[in-house]
């Protein structure tokens, strides 16, 4: 793999994650598996394509044509062989400023918004900040394989929840939704009327023997559906600002567009415009060895800490880089655990703050292996 997925400092950078890190942590010597953004380069061809962009030297406002739309229809036949048309396709700032102006405009103040547990916190910020009231429809474990509730889904639904944000893959547990169970969701969504936001920013992230399918496949069966996605997470340029909103249902996306044409927000940033491009026509081959990179890093994570008693156990992980781990046999929950290990300068995210558990902590695999020996070594000498 050569240079690729090593070690980067990024600290003094304008890091959130690492400036949170700092602020938080009384050593230096700082390891940082929090926020989901990866610690290593993004792909060669994107990052030549911004230096190129930036040699030009004129950054006046920009402009974007039909081929933008096009390429990114082009990944969605190439990556998840489904179809979809480049009038579908609305650009939009970022994945959760999507999420909002959907909200606002296909929900009412109090309307009930159903997520997911344990599931990405920032919805209930994003639905409790534009007034509408979570509601949750929790996950089921069974023997470590997080499953969908569809009886209580169908209660709810019932129970007149307007909008189901559906995490799709599932950050933080990991699962890469399968066709039955897509299907299933479906049925109920179209039978209660319920529009489903499904957020797919994770869906390039795949692990081997699992396969990504976008709510996109049931665009022709389901007119309720609007998929918000970008290759922010996927190739680290979530700082560029940069997302896509894609729907079928031409009510839905003249509104969506008049939205942002009202906010002033209809075209995206100059140099978002070249890595998007650049990611989505010459990514491809990158994607696949940083999800290898990302396996890799997963397996030695799990053998790592089964060789170390157990004490933490990794979840199976499906897709996204955010491995959902257990505490077992500790006198830690997760707020104690994630507390005392910011301590000495590994920062984890605790499990708590998804909803639902205090078992569980989230660690990012997006870092090289050195990075990530250092944490787990630094973890396991604490918990002894
Ligand atoms: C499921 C999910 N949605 C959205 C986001 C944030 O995306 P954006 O920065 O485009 O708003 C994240 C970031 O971790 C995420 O995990």
């Amino acid at each position: 793999m050569g240079k690729l997925f090593k070690t980067l400092n990024r600290k003094n950078t304008d890091s959130i994650k690492w400036e949170l890190a700092k602020k938080h942590s009384n050593t230096d010597d700082i390891y940082t598996f929090s926020i989901a953004d990866s610690d290593y380069e993004t792909a060669p061809a994107i990052k030549e394509a911004l230096k190129k962009r930036s040699e030009h030297g004129a950054f006046g406002y920009a402009s974007i044509g039909d081929d933008y739309s096009e390429i990114i229809c082009e990944w969605y036949k190439n990556r998840y062989q489904v179809v979809i048309k480049k009038e579908e396709v609305i650009p939009c700032p970022t994945v959760l400023n999507g999420l909002s102006v959907c909200l606002e405009l296909f929900s009412n103040h109090t309307d009930k918004i159903l997520i997911q547990t344990p599931v990405y916190h920032v919805f209930r910020r994003v639905i409790e900040t534009n007034d509408r009231v979570v509601e949750e429809n929790e996950l089921i474990l069974d023997n470590n394989h997080y499953r969908i509730d569809f009886k209580d889904l169908e209660n709810k639904f019932n129970s007149g929840v307007k909008i189901l944000v559906f995490c799709s893959p599932h950050n933080p547990v990991g699962r890469v939704w399968r066709k039955q169970e897509l299907d299933k969701l479906i049925n109920l969504a179209s039978k209660y009327n319920v529009l489903i936001i499904s957020d797919e920013i994770h869906s390039d992230i795949i692990m081997q023997h699992s396969k990504f399918i976008s709510l996109a496949n049931y665009f022709n069966q389901y007119n309720n559906i609007i998929i918000i996605s970008a290759p922010t997470k996927v190739f680290n340029i979530a700082g560029l600002q940069i997302a896509q909103i894609i729907t079928r249902n031409k009510e839905f996306s003249e509104k969506i567009k008049s939205r942002y044409e009202q906010l002033h927000l209809s075209t995206p940033n100059l140099m978002a415009i070249t890595a998007v491009k650049t990611a989505y026509t010459k990514g491809e081959k990158w994607v696949d060895l940083q999800n290898n990179h990302i396996y890799d890093n997963y397996l030695f994570m799990k053998k790592y800490f089964a060789q170390h008693g157990n004490m933490l156990e990794v979840l199976p992980l499906e897709g996204t880089y955010l491995a959902w781990v257990k505490i077992n046999n500790s006198k830690y929950n997760s707020t104690e655990l994630t507390e005392e290990l910011q301590k000495i300068g590994v920062f984890i995210s605790d499990g708590n703050k998804f909803g639902q558990d205090k078992n569980f902590v989230r660690i990012s695999l997006a870092c090289s292996r050195e990075q990530l020996i250092n944490g787990l070594e630094k973890m396991i000498d604490f918990l002894g």
